[in-house]
């Protein structure tokens, strides 16, 4: 393998270009954009966007409605870096390979990392255009992103995850939620494979497993962060109701949709929270 780079010098590579478009000062807090929620980056100030096919071992995302780009910015003098696109198990790639921004992340020094995604509605009581804050999940993609060899440079072989969301940023979302007058309840996510959506019997099956919102992505890169010691924030966008909750098929164009049409929302609370955590 010495002629193979390992994670690590990957990670050291990819960050390295990532550092020299930042000047040197890479952001210490980072964003990863789900579905439809691209268009948060729009107003941020000082943008400079670096396609994935420009940044050594980034993988190339597959998926409409997927952009895939690092957008380095500032939200009123607080600088954020932006994933515009991310990785998806159901694309065919590992679960390594998903998670390898968050490794580059790792590397580049990020301390927070908030994690969005589009998801269904498992509880009844989730509406399209609820937002939600994950609490902690069930990983039933049927794998581990940590699977394989260890590095423990990168952490630890066995890590604790029974804190994956902080609470400190929770109380801290929750609390400018409140001051935003938007309704932010919290959510335990469902992480599936995909690409299929679930059936009503796998949604009824999820519910009594206790989750509350059902996606395709975000765990794998929640365990690596936390893995890393980066502290996360999970943020979803309910799109729809998950599948027998109402009599309507589920469609990835409404999904796209839905999360365009809650972007602003959402860019507001993330606005508040990264000014709080940058202290600006
Ligand atoms: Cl209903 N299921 C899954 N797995 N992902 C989703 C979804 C449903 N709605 C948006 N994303």
């Amino acid at each position: 393998t010495s002629q193979n780079p390992d994670l690590v010098a990957k990670a050291d590579e990819a960050a390295e270009v990532i550092r020299q478009a930042a000047g040197g000062r890479p952001p210490r807090i980072a964003i990863v954009l789900g579905s439809g929620l691209n268009g948060l980056v729009d107003r941020f100030d000082d943008r400079k966007t670096i396609p994935y096919a420009q940044i050594p071992f980034f993988p190339t995302p597959t998926v409409q409605g997927h952009a895939g780009n690092v957008v380095l910015g500032s939200i009123d003098g607080a600088d954020v870096l932006t994933l515009q696109g991310r990785f998806h198990y159901y694309e065919g790639y590992d679960l390594r390979t998903i998670t390898f921004p968050m490794r580059v992340l790792q590397r580049l020094g990020v301390q927070q990392v908030i994690l969005t995604a589009a998801t269904g509605g498992v509880r009844s009581e989730l509406r399209p255009g609820n937002l939600v804050c994950l609490s902690d999940h069930l990983n039933l993609i049927g794998s581990n992103p940590l699977r394989g060899p260890a590095d423990p440079r990168l952490g630890e072989r066995f890590p604790d995850m029974s804190e994956v969301y902080s609470k400190r940023l929770r109380n801290m979302a929750k609390e400018e939620a409140k001051r935003l007058g938007v309704h932010l309840v919290s959510a335990v996510y469902a992480c599936l494979p995909g690409p299929s959506y679930e059936t009503p019997a796998e949604i009824r099956m999820l519910r009594t497993l206790g989750a509350d919102v059902v996606g395709m992505s975000t765990v794998p890169e929640a365990i690596v962060a936390r893995h890393g010691g980066m502290d996360v924030l999970g943020l979803a966008l309910v799109t729809n109701a998950a599948a027998g909750v109402l009599p309507a098929p589920i469609r990835h164009e409404d999904v796209l949709e839905a999360g365009r049409k809650a972007t602003p929302m959402l860019g507001k609370l993330i606005r508040r929270v990264v000014l709080r955590l940058a202290g600006v």
